[in-house]
């Protein structure tokens, strides 16, 4: 088969070429299963388990690797991994062929955001797993005992129960009739549940777009801030509880809408952040309409239950005292805030609860309350099983908050790097952290964030040039000899010359290139199942001096046929549907370009395109022939 792979330099032949071969040819799996994956949401993030084996791979026991963009400290916990890796990881690079000698490697990792670099610290340098139950269990305890009665609710058979989740509904103005009527009345059916984008009125039965129907504002004095504010008119549109084992759900009585009024006199807890949001990208004018600051997020049940757990929290001190926090920020924005969903599954019954939607901070017209100490105690047992799995090792994991444009590291003290920038303008980190970093009471800089983002002033010049500056620090604190593993994906074709004018002017070339699967599931199902997605990896080491003066030539859209249809032709020979995939030829593609040192010459869609008219099935061979 066709793959991007340049002439190797000396220095990546001095890995064993079947490891390479395993590590970069075929696609490897990213399972996005597990404890350590599960403990705390975050964007992009990769499973520790495939890092661990690039990390295995190419560094030995006692060396140090480091991540410029750390995130949520994946890196740290592969390198952590290594020391006690898990029987699937082991069986995984056997499977592989990978030439692997397993024990503790220490991490390095700089990450901008206040928050990523929060649950990164935390999570490589847990506390006592068995403190930390004990701790977590106690505040659950009292949080229920005294405020349990927040989420009390009552069967249809008016049995005792407590609420689960509660689905709102925005209310709409019917434009016929001009009657207040409920999103969910007006839109929504069950068995089988259907979200219709189309708006029917209960009342006078007019038909229209769903966006043609005006959203209803009300006025509402908000306590926090002492004063009016206008926003979105909701009411409770579906009541979801449990009594005993038993799992109910029923339309809102008058007992439901008793206890939201006994709870608005419940006084707002001090720690609740008055926190201004800084809006940039992710603002909308609609949805976001009346949102203000971060207590606006919350429904004020929610609000008080959070803010009392987190006060709660605020007893302990050091290490247990984060690890708590981190803890209670693994719910709470994800699922604690009105940003949670439900969404319509084909062939089901009834709408299905989700989290937020993940990259952006969307609120939808049905927002979705969830019982914080149900979630909580769901993720007290992924996270107390995280922390065992990486406590009381040898290696070492420093977190440090701050830009990887400026690293306080020796030059040539780092054996290894292994990290995913941000791409291009897909995620704006520090606005979507804003939330969880005002509990923190500590935020990012954004100065040096390394995205595109018209809000900061940041276009694709300004992003290249922070990544130049993190790669050339990188580069200066590699080992001469030392790799650079980098997983990246973009759908623009300048964000990839970006990136490849970045780290070549850093002093790097690509040596070797492949494709990550980020797909769900456990090694085995994502190798055999044919995953279509793939995130291009770079393999990168020093330029050589005799390709100093080189620059990027521009690929040709012409190459560009040619090269995929030459790509397809072997994934027809092969019989391999996942690398004959639209999404695949074109990671393949952008590898191909980059370890030949070309620009490369297209952007997705407009490849994807041509692939329909060309590649499908049916024209496959009028394409190749
Ligand atoms: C794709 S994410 C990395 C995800 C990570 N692998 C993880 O385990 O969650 C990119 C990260 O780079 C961070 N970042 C952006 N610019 C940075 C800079 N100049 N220095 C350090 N980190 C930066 C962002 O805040 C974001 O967390």
């Amino acid at each position: 088969m066709l793959h991007a792979q340049p002439n190797l330099s000396q220095t990546a032949q001095s890995m064993s070429e079947a490891s390479l071969d395993a590590l970069y040819r075929r696609p490897l799996a990213a399972k996005r299963t597990g404890v350590l994956y599960g403990a705390f949401p975050y964007p992009t993030k990769i499973s520790p388990d495939s890092i661990a084996l690039y990390i295995a791979a190419h560094t030995k026991p006692g060396d140090t690797v480091f991540d410029g963009f750390g995130g949520s400290g994946t890196t740290g916990l592969a390198a952590l991994l290594c020391e006690r890796p898990t029987e699937e990881l082991r069986e995984e690079a056997v499977r592989l062929g990978l030439d692997v000698q397993w024990g503790a490697r220490n991490a390095v990792l700089y990450e901008l955001g206040a928050l990523g670099s929060f649950i990164g610290r935390t999570l490589t340098n847990p506390p006592d797993p068995i403190a930390f139950r004990k701790a977590a269990e106690d505040l659950l305890v009292s949080g229920e005992t005294e405020d349990g009665w927040m989420y009390e609710a009552h069967d249809p058979s008016g049995a005792k129960g407590s609420l689960r989740h509660l689905i709102w509904s925005d209310n709409l103005r019917c434009p016929d009739c001009r009657s207040v009527v409920a999103l969910w009345d007006a839109c929504v059916s069950l068995e089988p549940a259907k979200i219709s984008s189309s708006f029917s009125c209960p009342k006078c039965g007019h038909t229209a777009p769903q966006d043609n129907a005006e959203r209803v504002t009300v006025q509402e004095y908000d306590d926090v801030l002492g004063e009016q504010r206008t926003l979105r008119g909701r009411a409770m549109a579906r009541v979801y509880g449990s009594t005993g084992k038993k799992r109910w759900s029923r339309l809102p009585t008058p007992a439901d809408l008793t206890l939201v009024k006994k709870i608005e006199a419940e006084p707002i807890p001090k720690c609740v952040p008055q926190a201004l949001i800084p809006w940039g990208d992710l603002y909308r004018k609609g949805y976001h309409q009346g949102i203000t600051h971060v207590h606006h997020f919350y429904t004020r049940r929610n609000l008080i239950v959070f803010g009392r757990m987190w006060e709660r929290a605020g007893c302990y001190s050091g290490e247990l005292r984060d690890a708590l926090r981190f803890w209670l920020l693994s719910y709470n924005a994800a699922h604690g805030t009105i940003m949670t969903r439900v969404v319509a599954k084909s062939a089901q019954k009834d709408l299905v609860v989700t989290s937020a939607q993940p990259g952006v901070l969307y609120v939808s017209g049905l927002p979705v309350e969830k019982n914080f100490f149900a979630g909580l105690r769901r993720k007290l047992t992924t996270i107390a099983r995280a922390f065992e799995t990486i406590h009381g090792g040898n290696g070492k994991v420093e977190v440090v908050q701050g830009s990887s444009c400026d690293v306080r590291l020796p030059s040539g003290s780092i054996d290894y790097v292994f990290t995913d920038p941000p791409f291009g303008a897909n995620i704006p980190y520090a606005e979507l952290s804003f939330i969880n970093e005002a509990w923190l009471n500590t935020f990012t800089n954004r100065a040096d964030e390394a995205i595109v983002s018209p809000d900061q002033g940041k276009a694709i010049g300004e992003y290249q040039k922070l990544l130049t500056r993190s790669f050339s620090e990188a580069r200066r604190i590699l080992k001469p000899s030392g790799k650079a593993t980098m997983v990246f994906h973009s759908a623009s074709a300048a964000v990839w010359n970006a990136l490849q004018c970045a780290y070549q002017d850093a002093g790097f070339d690509v040596e070797y290139a492949g494709v990550l699967d980020k797909k769900q599931g456990s090694f085995k199902q994502v190798t055999t199942a044919g995953a279509v997605r793939g995130d291009p990896v770079l393999l990168l080491g020093a330029r050589r001096e005799d390709k100093a003066g080189i620059e990027s030539n521009a690929g040709t859209v012409e190459d560009v046929w040619t090269v995929a249809a030459a790509l397809h032709r072997a994934a027809a020979a092969e019989h391999d549907p996942a690398e004959a995939s639209a999404q695949r030829l074109y990671s393949r593609l952008v590898t191909h370009f980059l370890s030949h040192h070309q620009q490369v010459p297209i952007d997705a869609d407009v490849f994807y395109r041509w692939h329909a008219e060309h590649l499908l099935p049916g024209v496959l061979h009028s394409a190749v022939d």
